[in-house]
């Protein structure tokens, strides 16, 4: 009976659908509450907090493995995070652009503080579209590399939040646990992932 159960379990956790469904809720709520009893809530907020999030934890997952060995689950994921973390983005920019004008929106680009939110969603964009299997086939050893260009996108977007947030301690708090683990990585000169 409870081998049943910790196998139906087993099946729940590994199911991909359910994952994708975890990292779409809360774009679902932000959605159904702008829409529905249009709340008044820091949507530019929380669809970019919640993308830079989801890149922190994208990008933590192979230092976490050097630290801790194999971690199957969490990297067959990975990109899933990644995806997500561009849908955020996405979100982000939507919810910017709505009631701006022409105007506001090219000028965007010429703001100091903007232009590395640009910059670091349009090398998501690459990335995202790249992410599924037959790309990662067909690249082959390319995709790695081609991958790396997460961490100028990730220093880009992360100029972009210090530069345009009035709360540091979030920021310090959120990118604290990556730049601890990607110091120590780069403390023993980058090395490869321990095996189980
Ligand atoms: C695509 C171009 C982007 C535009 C036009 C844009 C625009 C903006 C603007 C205008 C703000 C300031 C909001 C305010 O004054 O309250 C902001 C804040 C923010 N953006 Fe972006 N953004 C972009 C891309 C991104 C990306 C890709 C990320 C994350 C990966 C991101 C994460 C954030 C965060 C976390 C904040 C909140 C800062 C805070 O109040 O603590 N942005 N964005």
């Amino acid at each position: 009976m409870s081998k049943v159960t910790g196998s139906g379990l087993r099946r729940i956790i590994d199911e991909r659908l359910l994952f994708w469904a975890l990292l779409a809720l809360p774009a679902a709520v932000l959605i159904a509450l702008k829409l529905g009893p249009g709340l008044k809530l820091n949507y530019l907020y929380w669809t970019g907090v919640l993308s830079c999030w989801l890149l922190i934890l994208a990008m933590a997952v192979t230092p976490l493995q050097m630290l801790f060995g194999p971690l199957p689950w969490l990297r067959v994921r990975r990109r899933y995070l990644g995806v997500a973390a561009f849908g955020y983005g996405v979100l982000h920019l939507v919810v910017w652009v709505l009631g701006k004008s022409v105007a506001d929106f090219l000028n965007s680009f010429v703001r100091a503080e903007v232009l590395p939110g640009w910059i670091g969603l349009a090398i998501m964009l690459v990335l995202a579209a790249i992410s599924f299997d037959g790309a990662v086939r067909r690249l082959g050893p390319r995709w790695k590399a081609i991958q790396r260009w997460v961490y100028p996108a990730a220093v880009l977007t992360l100029v972009h939040w210090v530069m345009t947030t009035g709360n540091m301690t979030t920021v310090v708090l959120s990118s604290a646990p990556l730049a601890a683990l990607s110091l120590w990585r780069l403390g023993r000169g980058g090395g490869r992932l321990r095996r189980g």
